[in-house]
């Protein structure tokens, strides 16, 4: 049930411009601390509903400088950035003193986080009167590490959606982890011919519009079978054991 309804937000979503895409979709995130359940992957999940109460957007306690930040898995140029904020009970206003960064590496491991600045892509001091912003980084900004910070001294973020469309990824860092003797049912995005699961990954990887987040290895057919799920969800509730099939998925964990 649920690889379908996120097979039909990506495709919503995740049109190609301009040989651009979306490299934040699926992608591992954290925030500064989580209200209720909105968690920070909310905020890519591919859905751009701005209503709070649908459970797609990401909210934070009040925090001094809240922050929330994103994973690409990999070192790309960001061109744009497109923002969408929470809309429902006035709440839109909340956003301000923002910006959107970028980081090499991991920022929380430096001195002073959330209190420093990477390579700034944007910076909007007055608040957010509308639903959606977009951000042409200039000149684009190349790192691993998105984050969106509001520096207030206290506060609480909540969006709904951040889409980092990018032009080039420089490498793509991104893991696997296997489930032996299991598989996803369905058709997923295609089924190809391959010599070896390392041949799986990379043709996974190389789906940069329609996000290939998982893929089965079938061994007797050395076929893969290619599939968009989003990783930050258990997929265990939709697996069936299958022998000598085994399930690749995306290893989200930060
Ligand atoms: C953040 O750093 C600046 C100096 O760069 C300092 O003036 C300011 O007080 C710091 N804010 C917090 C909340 O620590
Ligand atoms: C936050 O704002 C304070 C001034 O209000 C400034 O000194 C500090 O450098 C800012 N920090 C960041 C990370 O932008
Ligand atoms: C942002 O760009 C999209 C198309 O890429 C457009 O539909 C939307 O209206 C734009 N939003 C703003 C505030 O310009
Ligand atoms: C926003 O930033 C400006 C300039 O740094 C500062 O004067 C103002 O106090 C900040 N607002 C809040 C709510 O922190």
């Amino acid at each position: 049930m649920y690889s379908l309804i996120s097979l039909f937000i990506h495709f919503l979503l995740n049109d190609v411009t301009n040989g651009l895409y979306n490299a934040a979709l699926y992608k591992p995130a954290v925030q500064s601390s989580t209200y209720g359940s909105y968690v920070a992957h909310l905020a890519v999940d591919g859905s751009r509903i701005s209503n709070i109460q649908y459970g797609h957007c990401q909210h934070t306690l009040n925090d001094n400088m809240p922050w929330w930040m994103v994973d690409l898995r990999g070192q790309f140029v960001v061109d744009t950035i497109r923002l969408t904020n929470r809309m429902d009970s006035g709440f839109y206003t909340r956003l301000q003193n923002f910006s959107f960064d970028v980081f090499d590496e991991d920022p929380r491991r430096l001195p002073n986080f959330p209190n420093i600045t990477g390579k700034v892509c944007y910076r909007q001091i007055s608040n957010m009167l509308k639903e959606t912003l977009n951000v042409t980084c200039s000149p684009q900004a190349i790192g691993r590490f998105l984050r969106l910070l509001m520096n207030v001294t206290i506060g609480a973020l909540d969006i709904c959606e951040v889409e980092v469309f990018v032009s080039d990824s420089l490498n793509d860092r991104r893991l696997f982890t296997i489930r032996l003797d299991t598989k996803l049912p369905g058709s997923g995005l295609d089924t190809l011919t391959a010599s070896d699961p390392a041949s799986c990954v990379q043709e996974c990887l190389a789906r940069r519009s329609s996000p290939c987040t998982a893929f089965i290895w079938v061994t007797t057919t050395k076929t893969c079978q290619l599939f968009s799920v989003n990783p930050s969800y258990d997929q265990t509730p939709y697996l069936v054991p299958s022998p000598g099939t085994h399930f690749y998925v995306q290893d989200n964990n930060f």
